[in-house]
C-alpha cells in the first residue's frame, strides 16, 4: 500500500476519556470531517481525513493541520474547506487562515 500524500486532522476536541467534547467539536468539527473526506474523494486529492484530539488551541478552532506541509488552520468552516483545497492542489497555504 502507497502511503497518501496528506493527512488531513481535523481536531474533534478528544478528551483523555475518549468523550468528544470542546469548542471544535461543538463548533462543527464532525461536518468538516465528512465535508473534506467528500471534497477530497471529489477532487481526487490523495488524503487521509482523520481526527484528532483535543490540539490545544480550542480558542481558534475548528483546528485543520495538514500534513506533511503543516499547515495549521483555525476556524474553519466548509466555505474555507474549498478555498483551502483550491490553495493544496496548487501546493499554497492560504496564508490568511493559519494559525500564527
Ligand atoms: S478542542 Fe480543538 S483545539 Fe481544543
Amino acid at each position: 500500500m502507497k502511503n497518501p500524500n496528506y493527512t488531513i486532522l481535523v481536531c474533534n476536541s478528544y478528551r483523555i476519556t475518549g468523550s468528544s467534547q470542546g469548542f471544535c467539536s461543538k463548533n462543527g468539527a464532525v461536518s468538516l470531517l465528512e465535508y473534506l473526506t467528500e471534497e477530497c474523494s471529489d477532487r481526487g486529492i490523495d488524503a487521509v481525513v482523520t481526527t484528532t484530539a483535543c490540539l490545544n488551541l480550542c480558542s481558534q478552532g475548528p483546528i485543520v493541520v495538514i500534513q506533511p506541509n503543516n499547515y495549521w488552520y483555525g476556524g474553519v468552516t466548509a466555505d474555507k474547506v474549498d478555498i483551502i483545497l483550491d490553495y493544496l492542489e496548487k501546493g499554497e497555504p492560504v496564508k490568511k487562515f493559519l494559525i500564527e
